[in-house]
């Protein structure tokens, strides 16, 4: 099996590279390397592995680019991304970009093109629950003040650029719903 995973040369990234290797299939690392680093991939795009692991550099915005790479794998495993409460209050519109257009661009490609795709989630969306091991259906906790602190900030950012006519606080709503238990209405 081929698998593709973006944000490749990152932490989880880089060790499934290695498990995937270890049992014999073959792998397409994708990175910008913004946060990943050469470094936790070197071992596996040289020497003994160099026939099945392939590094290439790029961002998950490129959409020409992410549908070419979906078409040569049977698999895609999603990871790149915006990691860390730090990086996404400092830079918290380039975040919201490359975590959700990323990952719809990512979705868009693998569906035209018939590939499964695993995305990561985050144990941040359970908050402060302090429950453990956490499940699926936990119940989130609030965000840390950071968190919640950047993430209101950034959204109301994205709120002043609606659509002319659409009311206020549409994007409010949306989230609101996304965070009930029951399906998100759009
Ligand atoms: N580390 C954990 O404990 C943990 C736990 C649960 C879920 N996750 C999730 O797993 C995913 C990966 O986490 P990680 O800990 O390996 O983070 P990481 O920062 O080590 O890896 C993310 C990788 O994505 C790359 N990247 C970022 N933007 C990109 C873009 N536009 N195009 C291509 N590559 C891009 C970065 O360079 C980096 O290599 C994240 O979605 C994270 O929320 C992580």
């Amino acid at each position: 099996m081929r698998y593709l995973i973006t944000g490749g040369a990152g932490f989880i990234g880089s060790h499934l590279a290695d498990a995937l290797v270890a049992r014999g299939d073959s792998v397409l690392l994708f990175d910008n390397l913004s946060t990943g680093r050469l470094d936790n991939i070197q071992h596996l795009i040289e020497g003994e592995h160099s026939g099945v692991v392939e590094f290439r550099s790029g961002t998950v915005l490129d959409y020409p680019l992410v549908e070419r790479l979906v078409r040569e794998v049977d698999v895609v495993v999603h990871l790149a991304a915006s990691v860390g409460v730090q990086l996404i209050v400092r830079r918290p519109l380039e975040a919201l970009l490359n975590n959700v257009r990323g990952t719809e661009i990512l979705l868009d490609a693998a569906s035209r093109h018939g590939r499964k795709v695993l995305v990561a989630s985050t144990s941040e969306i359970y908050g402060k629950n302090a429950a453990g091991p956490l499940h699926e259906d936990s119940r989130s906790s609030h965000m840390s003040t950071g968190a919640n602190r950047g993430f209101r900030r950034s959204w109301s950012g994205c709120s002043t650029a609606r659509a002319p006519g659409r009311p206020e606080r549409t994007g409010w709503s949306f989230l609101g719903s996304c965070a009930r238990p029951s399906p998100a209405r759009i």
